[in-house]
């Protein structure tokens, strides 16, 4: 039987990562965090100090690095050069790095096969930005999950706050946007709604509310 592919994409801080984590949980499959893969390439860089800008390293950089995934009780790990990095890869400045590095085809490319190949052999909800227009356009379900910059950006304070970190609003809230602005117009695979995708703003609504629509959406698939 054929493996069912749902995909997930949307701007930063949306809550993707939560909702497909629950929904896979609740449907018994893999979640696949694609935005991880492009960190652990740009955690590489920044341990070989290369900046976004210096192109030629940065394609090098990632052509060598070698990215898998694994699950251990049921979380992914990003292995980089075979060392789990899941600790190493949530901070601001890797962030702003993978949206800079994530924008050559090369480095794309690269992840693009990894995906491929998950998503044939397993039943997944794959997470990032290209999934249902890109990576997986052929998916059984596609996402679009948004929320307003506000709503992204309070989640993300409250996220760092509950980690002990000292964050300014303001800078969560403009970095979001230039994070959007980025993942949005690059040249490469941007953030677009795909074709066929369902949106959903989850501004005013519960994590919950938010999985029981993808569990829905899973049941009216089997029903044909
Ligand atoms: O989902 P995330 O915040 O972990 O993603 C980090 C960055 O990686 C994001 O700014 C854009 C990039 N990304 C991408 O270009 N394509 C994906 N499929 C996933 C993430």
């Amino acid at each position: 039987m054929k493996n069912i592919n749902i995909a997930i994409d949307g701007p930063a801080g949306a809550g993707k990562s939560t909702i497909a984590k629950l929904a896979a949980a609740r449907l018994g499959f893999i979640y696949v965090d694609t935005g991880a893969m492009y960190r652990a390439m740009a955690l590489s860089c920044i341990r070989n100090n290369v900046s976004a800008d210096e192109e030629e390293k940065v394609i090098k950089i990632c052509e060598e690095a070698e990215v898998t995934i694994e699950y251990k009780n049921k979380e992914q790990c990003v292995l980089l050069n075979r060392e789990n990095v899941n600790a190493y890869i949530r901070t601001e400045q890797v962030s702003r790095m993978t949206s800079s590095i994530s924008t050559y085809s090369e480095v794309r490319e690269k992840l693009l096969k990894l995906q491929r190949n998950i998503a044939e052999n397993n039943n997944v909800i794959m997470d990032g930005r290209d999934i249902g227009s890109n990576v997986l356009p052929n998916a059984d379900i596609k996402i679009y999950l948004t929320a307003s910059v506000e709503t992204r950006a309070k989640r993300r304070y409250l996220e760092q706050k509950e980690k002990g970190l000292d964050v300014d609003i303001n800078e969560i809230e403009k970095d979001i946007e230039e994070r959007d602005y980025r993942d949005m117009h690059r040249e490469c695979a941007p953030l677009v709604i795909a074709d066929g995708a369902i949106v959903i703003d989850s501004s005013d609504m519960t994590i919950e509310e938010v999985v029981n629509e993808i569990i829905n959406l899973k049941l009216k698939l089997e029903k044909g």
